[in-house]
């Protein structure tokens, strides 16, 4: 059985005050009505994480991070380690979400240094990829995505996939408020898992929870999470509002 998981993307929203006020709202909300088995996770910058994993203490809250560098330790200024992340108690770590892979240059090979590195220290990998709409408008949507999992992922072996979560994330979707439809999404999620059995056999296959993200609202969320392959969402703008969070974790 596949895990289902509502994970929230905070990306650089939220100040202290701010954070601390939605976990409380958000820790409410999951009280009650949680199928189990599934995972809520969010992910506060790095400067909220330490209060964040603090104050979901004894909640079904996880905490993630949205980065990490790929070296041990030394002279990088302004990153931040996989040690210092489960040294806080941070135990997932997103990976090679658009925006990194955009505006800060992470390629698919300096990804596969950071998955390496996150699996290496205990971490548990999110791991993001997705087309352009330029992939997209020229039929290369699912060549561009299996470059993607093949350069960062393909060179690992099979026992640590249960330590990896996918999410596809259309880029043309990311906060444009156009989603991809549920039979986009579950075209490339089945693809994705075909390629997956091509290449580790059909149990991994079948195992690997794949969450979609891009635009997932209150309003679009049951009928995305309804398709087969998907099993969850990687959520951006709606993960900031507690109540719209939370009717779509309840979409699950
Ligand atoms: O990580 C989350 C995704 O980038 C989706 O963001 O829901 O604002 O489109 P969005």
């Amino acid at each position: 059985m596949r895990q289902k998981i509502v994970a929230g993307n905070w990306k650089m929203n939220k100040n202290l005050d701010e954070a601390k006020e939605l976990i409380e709202v958000i820790k409410k909300e999951v009280k009650t009505g949680l199928e189990e088995g599934t995972r809520v996770i969010i992910a506060p910058s790095f400067v909220n994480l330490q209060s964040a994993v603090k104050n979901t203490e004894e909640s079904v809250v996880e905490v993630a991070a949205q980065n990490m560098h790929q070296s041990k330790s030394g002279a990088f200024t302004g990153e931040v380690s996989a040690d210092m992340l489960t040294n806080l108690g941070v135990n997932i770590v997103i990976l090679g979400h658009s925006e990194r892979r955009e505006y800060f240059g992470e390629t698919d090979e300096l990804l596969a240094q950071k998955v390496d590195a996150a699996l290496a220290n205990g971490l548990e990998v999110i791991f993001c990829f997705g087309e352009l709409l330029e992939d997209r408008k020229s039929s290369n949507h699912f060549a561009v995505v299996e470059n993607q999992i093949k350069k960062a992922l393909f060179h690992l072996k099979e026992e640590v996939f249960k330590n990896i979560v996918l999410a596809y994330e259309p880029v043309w979707a990311i906060g444009t408020g156009e989603t991809a439809s549920p039979e986009q999404a579950q075209e490339m999620h089945a693809f994705v898992r075909e390629l997956f059995a091509k290449e580790y056999g059909k149990e991994i296959a079948d195992t690997i929870s794949i969450l979609y993200g891009g635009s997932v609202k209150p309003a679009n969320a049951k009928e995305i999470f309804s398709k087969l392959d998907v099993d969850g969402g990687l959520i951006g703008g709606a993960a900031l509002k507690a109540e719209d969070f939370a009717a779509i974790i309840k979409s699950i």
